[in-house]
């Protein structure tokens, strides 16, 4: 088997190759990394006919899309993914086969709803379940710390110890390590307890990744640009508001302290898909000082599958001047 470890930063991924079949698989590519993925394809002589993704990546752009295009290879993915170009959903337990290659999928949510670990012989790829002394956020859309608990102590840390694990993200060049080494160590794992898990989680207090909502609308966004989602966002115009709709103001504080919108949500615009768990109930309008912002942020929620999400066209002038008509 061939076996190549890809970092960008602290972004894993892995390239292997089947001599047998001259087949090999991707995952979890990274766009940053494209021209290394054809680079290795090419010096090894093999065809990459498949992509797996261990989740919906948050944090950087993925090249599964792009690969998937120019080398027609397969992308596949749990069901539970929106990623519109994972042709193949791999379902807990089933196992995909590449020439000598095969790779056991385990639903692990928890950092993603989405989340699987695959198994393949004598190592894990873990995804951002579990890393070397840590394990995937929680705080992303989809996550949820209580399953990122049940995954990890009912499901990967139930395997074989001895087994060799690669995560989706290492930061200290460490290239993998063991289950029962992790059991040992990762200070994550000490906490037991399930309330206590989610508490540690919860507490975390980590800054929200620096290009999250444009990582989502890459990877969710079947390779439109954010000018051709902004252009494609629903829009409601102010004549048209009812008050079954529920407004979420996206302005900052000092705009929404200077001209408040009687009973919308606030939640600021660098904020949102940090905290979708606040959204109101319903058919959403989003508002912001011009609009733009707002489509904007209204495409994101429909790629996250919030499909009645609207922007308010024309923002606060178009809301000031039906309040006065
Ligand atoms: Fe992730």
């Amino acid at each position: 088997m061939i076996f190549e470890q890809i970092a960008n930063g602290g972004c894993q991924s892995y390239f292997l190759g089947c001599a047998d079949s001259r087949l090999a698989v991707l995952v979890d590519p990274n766009m940053a990394r494209r021209d290394d993925y054809l680079a290795l394809a090419t010096r090894h002589g093999l065809t990459v006919s498949l992509i797996l993704e261990t989740h919906t990546h948050a944090d950087h752009v993925s090249a599964s899309r792009a690969l998937a295009e120019e080398l027609r290879a397969e992308v596949a993915m749990h069901p539970a993914s929106l990623v519109p170009h994972a042709g193949r959903r791999l379902k807990d337990g089933e196992t995909l086969k590449v020439g000598m290659l095969g790779f056991k999928a385990l639903h692990t949510p928890g950092h993603t709803a989405d989340s699987m670990c695959l198994q393949m012989d004598d190592r894990l790829f873990t995804g951002d379940t579990l890393l070397i002394g840590g394990t995937g956020r929680t705080d992303l859309p989809t996550g949820d710390a209580g399953r990122l608990h049940d995954s990890l102590f009912n499901i990967v840390l139930k395997l074989d110890p001895a087994l060799s694990f690669y995560p989706a993200h290492e930061y200290k060049g460490r290239v993998s390590s063991t289950l029962g080494a992790e059991l040992v160590d990762n200070p994550r794992l000490q906490k037991r307890d399930r309330a206590d898990f989610v508490e540690m989680m919860r507490s975390l207090g980590l800054p929200p990744p620096s290009a999250l909502a444009a990582s989502l609308r890459a990877n969710l966004g079947s390779g439109r640009s954010d000018a051709e989602l902004k252009e494609a966002a629903p829009r409601v115009a102010a004549r048209n508001l009812h008050p079954r709709m529920a407004l979420v103001d996206l302005r900052g504080p000092d705009a929404v302290a200077a001209s408040p919108i009687a009973g919308a949500r606030h939640i600021p615009l660098g904020e949102l898909e940090m905290r979708l768990g606040e959204l109101p109930e319903g058919e959403l309008v989003l508002v912001c000082e011009t609009g733009e912002g707002a489509a904007l942020a209204a495409a994101t929620l429909n790629l996250l599958g919030y499909k009645t999400a609207k922007a308010l066209h024309g923002g606060m002038a178009a809301w000031r001047s039906q309040r006065t008509t």
